[in-house]
């Protein structure tokens, strides 16, 4: 793991119980060589005293916009430019709708909107708010601007609840956090194919069959890989998404044009992972011109021919295979029909996921899946896809080379 030797992490702390943790996550902090300036919202105060940060942190801890004295010695403009990474521990459900928002209201959220620098929320509220549709949407406001979200974790709370809305403990926060800004790179010198979206097949000019696809998760995986210091060629059906930076991107539209793609991606990579939803039968004939009703048939036959299974011609290559990895996207029986995929199409690792789950699947950006491999079965919570392909890159860098 690496450090975050001469680091400049501004940590906000907001109003919540989980406060008192915050103390020891400066430490924690320090431990690996960062500088660290608290920053202290009004609620905050009420559970900790300003004196135990600055105390730790052998810096005064700033509180106010408007204090002169503040300004004088380190202006809030200057603080938002001295961060480094701005990390907030623990984010309360109001800091999160304040940002979302771009509030510039108090000292915190005023830095933060004149700060440059990433900004990661470490989430700590009651099951119930942190559960409130207006939270689920702030945060996945917030990730769409760029910004991490590490946690919550679940278990019992300080009211009494028992669910997803703990602050993670702050040594758990400082390796997700080196994570997030340095991730350990499991996949360097490694090139990774991935297939996403849709697939879409021409009935004639203007219409076409395809599916609700969004891209969301392969183009998660694809940014995952890079960051994990893979080379990564994309390839995407048709969906509205920007490429991530430093990804090759091949854009296609029918399965035919993405099975030569994936084929020839899959000649030169060390894992080709089929995040597609690709569609599996094509009209059998592409009318030259637009089908009109007028032609007499009040009902006709639509003749479909199979498409090709991009990801099962891969998996069964005997020469230039890499480690192949597929999804399984089920609205029932999800375990047993994903093994079967599995096996059928000689995969070696199966990510499934219940699209008919609210909580993930198509066009969300949340999701919950199960990794299954010939020996294993492994459930991961709900999450952001963006958190979620973090995971799902270490276990696939894991079980292709052995974390090598
Ligand atoms: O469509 P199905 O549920 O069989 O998809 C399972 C896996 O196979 C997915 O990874 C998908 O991307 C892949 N697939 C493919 N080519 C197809 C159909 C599915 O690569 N024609």
């Amino acid at each position: 793991m690496s450090s975050l030797a001469d680091k400049r992490i501004l940590l906000g702390v907001s109003g919540g119980i989980a406060a008192y943790k915050s103390a020891d996550l400066v430490r924690r902090l320090q431990d690996r060589g960062a500088s660290v300036r608290v920053v202290m919202t009004a609620g905050a105060q009420e559970f900790v005293r300003p004196l135990t940060f600055q105390a730790l942190s052998g810096n005064p801890v700033h509180t106010d916009l408007l204090d002169p004295a503040a300004e004088a010695a380190m202006g809030h403009i200057e603080l938002a430019k001295w961060a480094d990474l701005i990390l907030i521990a623990p984010a309360s459900a109001s800091v999160m709708a304040r940002l979302a928002a771009g509030m510039a209201d108090d000292l915190l959220s005023t830095l933060c909107l004149a700060s440059e620098a990433p900004l990661i929320l470490a989430p700590a509220m009651n099951q119930a708010m942190w559960r409130h549709p207006a939270t689920q949407a702030n945060a996945q406001t917030l990730n769409a601007r760029g910004v991490s979200l590490l946690g919550p974790g679940a278990g019992s709370q300080a009211c009494g609840d028992i669910g997803p809305g703990r602050m993670l403990e702050p040594l758990d926060i400082v390796a997700r956090l080196i994570d997030t800004i340095a991730p350990e790179q499991v996949l360097k010198g490694k090139r990774v194919a991935i297939t996403a979206g849709p697939t879409r097949e021409a009935l004639d000019p203007v219409r076409y069959l395809s599916n609700h696809s969004s891209g969301k998760m392969g183009f998660a995986i694809a940014e995952a890989a890079t960051r994990a210091g893979a080379e990564v060629t994309l390839i995407a059906g048709p969906v509205r998404l920007a490429t991530p930076a430093g990804v090759t991107r091949v854009d296609v539209v029918s399965t035919d044009d993405m099975h030569r793609a994936a084929n020839e991606a899959a000649d030169h990579c060390d894992i080709f992972i089929a995040a597609a939803a690709v569609v599996d039968f094509r009209p059998a004939r592409v009318a030259a011109q637009k089908i009109k009703k007028e032609d007499g048939n009040d009902t006709d036959v639509l003749q479909l021919t199979k498409n090709p299974d991009i990801v099962a011609d891969i998996a069964g290559r005997s020469a230039l295979r890499p480690f192949v990895v597929g999804f399984a996207a089920e609205t029932e029986k999800v375990l047993e029909h994903a093994r079967g995929k599995l096996q059928r199409k000689h995969l070696d690792m199966i990510i499934a996921n219940d699209v008919s789950n609210p909580e993930g699947g198509f066009n969300s950006d949340r999701n919950q899946v199960i990794v299954i491999d010939g020996s294993s079965e492994q459930t991961l919570p709900a999450a952001l896809k963006t958190e979620l392909a973090k995971q799902l890159v270490g276990i696939i860098a894991e079980r292709a080379f052995g974390g090598h």
